[in-house]
């Protein structure tokens, strides 16, 4: 899905660029440009990237409690 319009970021790449180590917004303006038009994008990508970091940490532990 398309989270920016205005730069035609999608969900995908956020998770992405969470995966490459974006932990805030302003990460991923730096690395995307995401919202950094209109600006109406912000919460969404800040929605998908905790969604992303929660994601990733989960996983993280799950493989922690695996080679313990
Ligand atoms: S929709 Fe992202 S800056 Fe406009």
């Amino acid at each position: 899905m398309i989270v920016c319009v205005c730069r035609r970021i999608s969900d995908h790449q956020i998770r992405q660029a969470a995966r490459d180590g974006a932990q805030t917004l302003e990460c991923l303006q730096f690395e995307l440009g995401v919202a950094t038009q209109c600006g109406r994008c912000g919460e969404c990508a800040c929605a998908v990237l905790r969604e992303a970091r929660e994601e990733a940490a989960s996983e993280a532990h799950a493989e922690a409690c695996l080679q313990s």
